[in-house]
């Protein structure tokens, strides 16, 4: 039984002055991907800025039974792929988390065959991997299915065309993988833009792959015809959900907020949104440091028709945070989630909170400012509110943070799968919290 950790918070209601530096660590959702791809290579690869979050602990627990010898020291993880000995993804650990569906690519590639779970993952949406399937069948493999488990064999890849009915950022990835080792050409239609997918074929290029259009929705690979890649060095991208995140809070409780080691160029959509409501931004894109301050948060104004988008739109992983600054401004906010059919559940908390949000559809809400948040022991003593998914407990903490009184947060080893070193971060900035175990 894993151990069920809670985060006590002292809200700062009106005392909302903090100044500080936030250092960003590496990106969860390029350096999960690199881990995978690290099987298309002939021997250790060192993967570098590889954040310290539950999820990467995770896929090292899922590749170390499949043989690979993993080290990590640091942010430093050496990945040994020659040692694999099994291609089944490990069921249980596989249902915790989705990048476990990243694996079956790379596996398919080098050996022709895995078998895995259905992935699991935050409870946002059904999120299933049909277009996985399609792609891999499209370049040669059968997949069959029983008792819950694919079943993936004859993958003598060749090359193929494959169109992304729906553009899925795994999806792009883990086909880029499998046609990375296929014999001939591959061109991959409708691919997501992701600076993480540029991050992930930079490497893989570094490593003698041929693969042209990352960062454009059409992906050329020309396959290696089995030949594995070189061992080279990787270097995670800065996250810009975490930093995303620290922005968006910082807009509502710094006098001044640093964000240090992020990729300004990352973030331009949330930059843009928050300036258009009256957030004071610096950005330093030599500098790789965003400051923010909530000088003018008395005047901030409502955010009008927010869409969630691919890449380089609005991030759909940054739409919780900004629903809790939302509850923050002066009017009306509509918030549109367009990837995911489920992804508001965390409102009924805000509410419960104190917020003002009406769903209109399960895609949908309307947000009435500001509002102030109560504590949790405020609302009624020993009252707990759970974290739902890893950016929806990111809001929660925010809600709580902002609060009059104390706040107790469940669940947090859900936050801890998306976000490094959460409560010594907060701690720097002058938050009052901390970590219990029950
Ligand atoms: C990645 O998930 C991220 N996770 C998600 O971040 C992020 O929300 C998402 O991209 C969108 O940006 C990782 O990188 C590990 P998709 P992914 O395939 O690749 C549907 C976080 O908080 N779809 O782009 O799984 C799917 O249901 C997490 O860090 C299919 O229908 O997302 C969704 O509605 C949450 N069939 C849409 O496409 C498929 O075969 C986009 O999903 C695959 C996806």
């Amino acid at each position: 039984m894993e151990r069920q950790e809670k985060l006590k918070i002292n809200g700062l209601d009106a005392e909302r002055n903090l100044k500080g530096t936030v250092y960003i660590s590496g990106a969860k959702n390029a350096a999960l991907k690199a881990m995978a791809g690290a099987v298309l290579f002939d021997g250790p690869v060192e993967l570098h800025n590889v954040p310290d979050t539950a999820d990467v602990r995770t896929i090292v627990e899922i590749m170390t039974k499949l043989g690979a010898r993993i080290e990590s020291k640091d942010d430093v993880l050496t990945i040994d792929p020659n040692t694999i000995t099994n291609t089944d993804i490990d069921r249980k650990l596989a249902g915790n988390i989705r990048a476990s569906v990243m694996l079956t690519g790379p596996l398919l590639a080098r050996y022709g065959k895995t078998t895995f779970p259905a992935p699991g993952g935050c409870v946002i949406g059904c999120r299933p991997i049909d277009l996985f399937l399609n792609g891999y069948r499209k370049l040669g493999a059968s997949v069959v299915e029983h008792d819950e488990l694919f079943d993936i064999k004859d993958g003598n890849f060749h090359g193929g065309d494959i169109f992304f009915d729906k553009v899925t950022v795994g999806g792009t990835e883990t086909l880029v993988m499998t046609a990375t080792l296929a014999k001939g050409r591959t061109i991959l239609y409708n691919c997501a833009m992701e600076p993480e997918i540029v991050n992930l074929v930079e490497w893989l290029n570094r490593g003698g792959a041929k693969i042209s259009g990352a960062g454009t929705p059409t992906i050329t690979v020309d396959g290696t015809a089995g030949k594995l890649l070189k061992p080279v060095k990787y270097e995670a991208i800065p996250d810009r959900i975490e930093a995303g995140s620290y922005l968006i809070l910082g807009a509502l409780i710094a006098k001044e907020l640093e964000i240090k080691d992020c990729e300004p160029e990352h973030l331009r959509a949330v930059v843009s949104i928050l300036s258009d409501a009256g957030v004071k931004i610096n950005v330093d894109d030599k500098a790789k440091t965003i400051v923010v301050s909530n000088d003018n948060a008395k005047n901030y104004t409502p955010l009008n028709d927010i869409r969630t988008h691919e890449y380089p739109g609005f991030p759909t992983d940054l739409q919780a945070p900004l629903t809790v600054f939302a509850t923050q401004v002066n009017g009306k906010s509509a918030i549109f989630e367009t990837i995911y059919e489920n992804r508001f559940k965390y409102v009924q908390d805000l509410v419960a909170m104190g917020a003002n949000i009406r769903a209109i559809s399960e895609r949908d809400v309307e947000v009435n400012g500001p509002t102030t948040f109560k504590g949790t022991s405020e609302i009624f003593p020993g009252m707990i509110i759970p974290a739902r998914d890893i950016r929806a407990g990111f809001a929660i903490v925010m809600a709580a943070i902002l609060a009059h009184g104390e706040s107790t947060i469940s669940n947090v080893h859900l936050i801890d799968r998306g976000y490094e070193d959460l409560a010594g971060k907060l701690k720097g900035l002058g938050v009052e919290l901390e970590r219990i175990s029950n």
